[in-house]
């Protein structure tokens, strides 16, 4: 059995206090650790791995960016176009880099994962947190402490 090491913990400095969006971020986090899990440097085993995960990851990120940008355009989010920019140009990054990989081109793993958690951990703390920051102030806080946007939030903008 291979020792499973947690290379990024989710702490709770990342949340962005919308629980879909968390729990998107943490899968998006456990999927890098498994990125992580699988630099062995043994560039057969590297390529294997990641032509396996890697069309569910696209897959799963542009899902992610969807969700986001669906809640931005709903809450009538200022920042919306900045944001989107910054997910396709993201997204345009990784196509090249799985085109790269796809037509042989020297690929290693640690390479694009550490490219990945860099960008994904900039972009949580600064553009998902600077939406956030936009939704806690047009939500209605509920009970529990969570928040909901309710029809009158939205009629309100
Ligand atoms: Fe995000
Ligand atoms: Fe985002």
């Amino acid at each position: 059995m291979s020792k499973k090491k947690v290379v990024v913990k989710w702490s709770p400095t990342f949340s962005c206090g919308i629980k879909i969006i968390d729990d998107q971020h943490k899968d998006l986090i456990k999927l890098i650790n498994d990125m992580y899990n699988h630099s062995s440097g043994n560039p057969k085993e590297e390529r294997e791995y990641f032509s396996k995960i890697i069309h569910r990851a696209v897959k799963y990120v542009k899902e992610h960016f969807q969700t986001e940008e669906k809640l931005m355009i709903i809450t009538k989010f200022p920042g919306y176009h900045e944001h989107k920019k910054a997910h396709h140009d993201f997204t345009l990054t990784v196509i090249d880099a799985v085109k790269n990989f796809e037509e042989g081109k020297r690929f290693t793993l640690l390479d694009f994962t550490n490219f990945l958690k860099d960008w994904a951990l900039s972009h949580i703390a600064f553009m998902d947190k600077d939406y956030a920051n936009y939704f806690k102030e047009i939500a209605t806080p509920k009970e529990d402490g969570s928040l909901s946007l309710e029809r009158a939030d939205l009629e309100r903008l």
